[in-house]
């Protein structure tokens, strides 16, 4: 019998994605990786804390070591370098806010994608109003999708701020900053460099508690504002947009790119930062599947790295610059400047 050369495996892995991904979830809702921190469980310390049966507790605990996310040493299961660097709450670079958002307001809206394929309507955050009237609406939305974003964005700052030069800029305004992250990453790295976080004042209640923890208040300021309703403010000569265009159309991009635009002195510069989609549209799987994110969520889809520099150019940013970036909220920044 001839071998087949093709194998369903593939398949298998992606329908039961989500198998992993709740696995995950839900050792992170008890903040199970903090607790291990430094110490490790057998299965009869897992049962007393969680207060739960040995069955599950033994399943958890293989289900997590056999994902990478623990290792088993003895009877005992320790944090694996995974996830004692990045699930351990505390530590500066915790993700563990972007596993509660997508967790919490993202999985059981997943389930509608073909409602939402159908209908090209977004399924979550509220039906009527628009995603950030929702969370600006309620201060548990805000702060899971801020604490959310900004888990995700102490990475993209980290790595976008390694691979942008900032030095000869003197003040980097972070428009739709959320909670700084960017704005922190990159004071972290210039000393130099002064900051300003600009978005709607609820997201910044949050900016200047991350700020102020990383010690940063000095360097880092607000400014509340909409940037559909009013001009961005000046002084700074460099502009960051991070996963904001992806939220919205292409005709309010318009809007915001031509604010920021205005904003800027001659010599000035602008970043767009996002998991950029490749010009074909069949990828990256992070992008692609991103935009399937902002059909849920949003407006707006994940544009190709061709789309958002016509924009620029269209706008009036010349010497358009592709940088390629790799971190979970970012795969590359566009570069414009201002002549
Ligand atoms: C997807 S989040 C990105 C946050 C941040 N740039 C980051 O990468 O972590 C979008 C941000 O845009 C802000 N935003 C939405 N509509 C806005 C508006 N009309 N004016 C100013 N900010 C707005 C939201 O509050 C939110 O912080």
């Amino acid at each position: 019998m001839a071998t087949r050369e093709l194998t369903p495996i593939p398949l298998m892995q992606i329908i039961s994605g989500f198998w992993a991904s709740k696995t995950l979830a839900t050792a992170v809702e008890p903040d199970l990786f903090t607790q291990l921190s430094g110490r490790g469980v057998d299965i009869h310390e897992l049962r007393q804390l969680l207060e739960i049966d040995p069955r599950p507790a033994e399943m958890l605990l293989s289900g997590c070591a056999s994902l990478g996310l623990l290792e088993k040493r003895g009877e005992r299961y320790y944090n694996s370098p995974l996830s004692e660097e990045f699930l351990v709450r505390g530590k500066p670079y915790y993700f563990g806010g972007v596993i509660t958002l997508l967790d919490r307001r993202l999985y059981l809206p997943w389930n509608r994608l073909p409602e939402a394929i159908k209908t090209n309507r977004a399924q979550t955050w509220g039906d009527q109003q628009g995603i950030f009237e929702a969370i600006s609406a309620n201060p548990e939305e805000q702060r899971i999708f801020t604490e959310g974003m900004h888990s995700f964005s102490v990475q993209s700052g980290e790595a976008v701020a390694a691979a942008f030069d900032f030095l000869p800029y003197a003040h980097l305004l972070d428009v739709g900053g959320g909670s700084g992250a960017y704005c922190i990453e990159a004071a972290r790295r210039y000393p130099h460099l002064r900051a300003t976080v600009f978005d709607l004042p609820t997201a910044l209640e949050i900016a200047r508690e991350k700020i102020a923890e990383a010690g940063f208040s000095d360097r880092i300021k607000t400014h509340p504002g909409d940037f559909f309703n009013e001009a961005l403010p000046k002084g700074a000569d460099v502009v960051l947009l991070s996963m904001i265009l992806h939220d919205w159309t292409p005709e309010k991009n318009w809007v915001i790119l031509t604010r920021c635009f205005d904003a800027l002195p001659s010599g000035g510069a602008v970043i767009v930062s996002e998991l950029m989609m490749n010009d074909e549209k069949t990828g990256p799987v992070s992008a692609a599947l991103m935009s399937l994110n902002m059909l849920i969520e949003t407006e707006g889809r994940n544009y190709t790295w061709a789309e958002y520099t016509q924009w620029l150019k269209e706008v009036g940013f010349r010497e358009i610059q592709r940088l390629p970036v790799e971190s979970p909220g970012v795969n590359g920044i566009l570069i414009g400047r201002k002549r």
